[in-house]
């Protein structure tokens, strides 16, 4: 425990990050290096989720979205599939009630209705049991992938057109976000990557435009509150210029909209 709070008192809470996206990999090659199934990876990365949801919490953190199923991930074997599934079920079902009393909202982005009902059905219970806490934001992607949301976005802002309710003229930048599911969350400031791929896999690709990126060798199940910790001190001693000067961003702190 005193292991765990050796970085957090070097974050500086008056200048945290408000959202902070994470790509949690590596589950598999941690269970391959101890010669263990892929599924034991999975369900050790799900103590990570529940530490780093609580260190954030701990910190004051405002969003925190975690990637935890791709739509690619669909075309892995149907025994990954359903033991992720499993887990996730678990996980909800376990942490619903500390969720609430935390005052953590849950939330999810991503094709939900690619879900089998069961799965649904917990997530959307979760859902609405959290929807009324006030701290920090869980976003969950599930079944989520850029391509899908900006496709889905362009779709919507296409019929709209067509039925009348928006002019092409005011299409902008500002607007497309609206479609997006992270319609009401603002974009992160700093994405992290765990187990040492320097990628962004199909992840927030809209919103990470001007995000600072920070990869780490460390595999997702080995990923705890220290590591978090790191991040963010790393990521507090970088300038974010938003294509700007340094002197311009001194009188200012910039948001897209
Ligand atoms: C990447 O490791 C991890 C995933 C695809 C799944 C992550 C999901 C969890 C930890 C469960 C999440 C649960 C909740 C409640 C949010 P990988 O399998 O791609 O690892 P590898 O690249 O080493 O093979």
């Amino acid at each position: 425990m005193a292991e765990e709070n050796k970085y957090k008192n070097q974050i500086n809470i008056q200048d945290l990050p408000s959202h902070i996206a994470v790509i949690m990999d590596g589950n598999g090659r941690w269970a391959k290096e101890r010669g263990e199934d892929r599924i034991q990876g999975h369900s050790e990365g799900v103590k990570s989720v529940k530490a780093i949801t609580e260190a954030a919490a701990e910190i004051g953190l405002d969003y925190l979205t975690l990637y935890a199923f791709s739509t690619e991930n669909w075309n892995r074997p149907t025994e990954e599939v359903d033991a992720l599934m499993g887990l996730m079920v678990n996980a909800i079902d376990n942490e619903t009630d500390d969720l609430v009393k935390n005052n953590i909202r849950f939330l999810t982005i991503g094709n939900i209705s690619m879900l089998k009902p069961d799965v649904r059905k917990k997530v959307e219970s979760a859902l609405d049991a959290t929807k009324h806490c006030t701290g920090l934001t869980l976003v969950v992607a599930l079944s989520y992938s850029s391509h899908w949301e900006i496709t889905n976005a362009i779709q919507h802002i296409a019929a709209d057109v067509k039925n009348g309710s928006l002019e092409i003229e005011d299409i902008d930048s500002c607007l497309v976000a609206k479609y997006l599911s992270t319609q009401d969350i603002p974009y992160p400031e700093l994405l992290i990557r765990t187990s040492g791929e320097k990628r962004i896999s199909n992840f927030l690709l809209w919103q990470l435009a001007y995000s600072e990126l920070y990869f780490t060798d460390v595999h997702w199940p080995n990923f705890r509150k220290d590591d978090f910790f790191q991040a963010i001190i790393e990521f507090q001693k970088r300038e974010r210029r938003f294509g700007k000067t340094s002197e311009q961003i001194a009188k200012e702190k910039g948001n897209a909209c």
